[in-house]
């Protein structure tokens, strides 16, 4: 599939997609929103896929909703509104199952809805000058669709002073609420994406896929709740294809077949 607004450098089992839409600094409209869609769709069915990088063309990583598609949406009814909304919902929904280990590299800025694909990945990595916000309230609208993933990440405590004042904060902070995970210079963020990649690529597909949606199906829930959940979940995987050459691997001290290097 071509896409107009995404860049893809497909490179083995790892994707790398640019936002690319560097003059308005890489802010979501519909038609971007459909473009992720359908790359989200297209990962879900790629078995081949184990890692993805997430980045943006330009100065920035991106400025999260694009002002100008928010403010013609006057213009529509409210079930034309709701249908719009949901599409950009569906979106964050589907790059957030992901069952590949998908990073963010961020550099510049990730503001509003940029904040919210952070959000959304597995791996934020952030330059040490990047600057974060959800900065919705600023402009009289909502972190709305983003809200799901973004108070899984940062709580409802610093969701309450982000959401609500919508100021700006510095990746230091970023990494302390638990939106980011690393704060590097510059200079070294691509490394530390890579290195990344390398972890994800020596970790066994099948696992890391299961591993991903056990997450949300524990999250928040009592450990007498989930037992069945997750002694299903480990009794399925240890007699698994991957978990037989995984445990066999270590324990004649060789390599699992699944590795990979870049
Ligand atoms: N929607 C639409 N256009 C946007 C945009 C957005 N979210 N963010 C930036 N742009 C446009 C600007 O209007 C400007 O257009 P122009 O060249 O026609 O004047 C262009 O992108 C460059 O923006 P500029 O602010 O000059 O770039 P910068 O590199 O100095 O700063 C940002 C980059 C991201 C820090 C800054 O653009 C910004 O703060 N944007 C708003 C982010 C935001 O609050 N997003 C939440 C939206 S709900």
């Amino acid at each position: 599939m071509s896409y107009q607004f995404l860049s893809i450098d497909r490179r083995g089992p790892v994707e790398y997609v640019t936002l690319n839409r560097p003059d308005v600094r890489n802010a979501f409209n519909e038609h971007v929103i459909a473009e992720l869609t359908a790359w989200a769709k297209t990962a879900h069915g790629d078995p081949a896929l184990r890692a993805v990088v997430f980045a943006g063309a330009g100065k920035v990583f991106s400025a999260g909703a694009d002002a100008a598609w928010m403010a013609k949406m006057a213009g529509c009814s409210h079930d034309e509104n709701v249908r719009d909304a949901r599409a950009g919902a569906e979106m964050f929904l589907a790059i957030n199952t992901v069952p590949a280990v998908v990073i963010a590299r961020i550099h510049g800025a990730a503001l509003g809805g940029g904040s919210g694909l952070a959000a959304v990945c597995d791996i934020v990595i952030a330059e040490d000058a990047a600057v974060f916000g959800f900065t919705e309230t600023k402009l009289g609208i909502l972190p709305a669709m983003i809200s799901p993933y973004v108070l899984q990440k940062i709580g409802a405590s610093a969701a309450r002073e982000l959401f609500l004042t919508g100021m700006r904060f510095d990746a230091a902070k970023a990494k302390t609420i638990g939106l980011v995970h690393e704060v590097v210079p510059l200079t070294s963020l691509d490394d530390r994406v890579a290195k990344y990649v390398d972890e994800a690529l020596s970790a066994s597909p099948a696992a890391v896929a299961r591993a991903k949606a056990l997450i949300p199906r524990v999250l928040g829930r009592q450990p007498g709740d989930v037992m069945d959940i997750t002694a299903e979940a480990i009794a399925a995987q240890r007699v698994s294809p991957e978990g037989q050459e995984g445990l066999t691997a270590f324990l004649r001290k060789r390599s699992p077949s699944w590795v990979r290097t870049r």
